[in-house]
């Protein structure tokens, strides 16, 4: 009998085309539906290896369903979905696609970055919405960019791209991160600091640390209180290292400018949600690697790292070796 390989999405014929030759295959049929809990249930534990979204939870019950599970290959960098612990008791590869969204991650962080700080969205939404009445000084005036100062919170492959962005920018580069990054202070010179240093003195404060039990709720309160009222913040990792009630509090009351958020608490998030009745919000649907090029390229390197696996290969990139 072939191994089985479950995928909890529909993905384009062609990247499943090299499972389909050597194993038996099968997809949920949905590209825009979650898989529900009980098929999930039902695929992995007849499964030998599992294709995974970060929608997906795949805890101890999952794990313990799925017998024969060797590999879970996760379309995405991120492995907060993930028990891995638990994984790696019963001897489960976790794989991750990390290195090739780095560079469109990156990109998007610092789109996401301008549009919250020069009001691009809401520009566009005035415009398609017939409020456009003349030529005016200050309409939808903006904070400038360039020369201003980034602080980055979780300074790796991501953060360092991110750094890369900014010296574009004339921008001053300070990073906090749990260990210093030499190579980003000497080749783009970026300056460590403490994270109450940084979240003082940045303009922009980027968040892209991982979530773990360290970095929940990390945001709150009275760190936004602590930041310039000018400033804009940016979280492209992921929604709960942010305390997301304080951040609209913090929003609303003006005790920072603005916000581009690609994550949050809870996705989708609901659209009735405070934080989108917010003009200074800048709102997108966790789209951070979302060009065609990356998500293709991590599909791929999913696919490829279950053959590996199941071939008795070392994959390219092993979370919990
Ligand atoms: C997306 O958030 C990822 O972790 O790849
Ligand atoms: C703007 O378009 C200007 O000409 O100043």
């Amino acid at each position: 009998m072939k191994p089985f390989v479950y995928i909890t999405r529909k993905l384009p014929e062609e990247v499943v085309t090299p499972l389909r030759e050597k194993y038996e295959v099968k997809m949920w049929d949905k590209e825009d539906v979650i898989v529900p809990r009980t098929v999930l249930l039902e695929e992995a534990s007849k499964a030998d290896a599992l294709l995974t979204m970060l929608s997906d939870q795949i805890d101890e019950e999952l794990l313990s369903a799925g017998e024969q599970l060797k590999v879970v290959a996760n379309l995405a960098v991120g492995y907060d979905n993930i028990d891995i612990e638990a994984a790696t008791k019963r001897g489960v590869t976790i794989c991750n696609t990390p290195d090739v969204l780095t560079d469109s991650t990156a990109d998007l962080t610092f789109g996401l970055l301008m549009a919250a700080a020069r009001r691009i969205v809401e520009g566009a939404e005035f415009i398609k919405a017939g409020q456009w009445k003349s030529w005016s000084p200050l309409l939808l005036a903006g904070y400038d960019i360039h020369h201003k100062t980034i602080g980055i919170v979780g300074m790796g492959s991501i953060g360092s791209t991110v750094a890369k962005r900014a010296t574009g920018f004339d921008m001053e580069i300070l990073y906090h991160n749990r260990s210093r990054k030499m190579e980003v202070e000497s080749e783009l010179g970026a300056t460590y600091c403490s994270f109450d240093e940084l979240v003082e003195r940045s303009d922009f404060i980027v968040c892209l640390t991982p979530l773990t039990a360290e970095t929940k709720d990390l945001f709150t309160r009275d760190v936004f209180k602590r930041m310039k009222k000018t400033a804009v913040f940016v979280n492209a990792s992921r929604g709960p290292v942010v305390n997301e009630q304080e951040l609209y509090e913090a929003l609303k009351e003006g005790d920072i400018a603005a916000a581009g958020l690609d994550v949050f608490d809870k996705e989708p998030i609901d659209e009735t949600h405070p934080l989108l009745t917010l003009s200074n919000v800048v709102a997108i649907p966790h789209i951070g690697s979302a060009s065609i090029e990356t998500r293709m390229k991590m599909m791929n390197l999913c696919v490829e790292n279950i053959d590996l696996i199941l071939s008795g290969q070392e994959p390219k990139t092993h979370v919990n070796k």
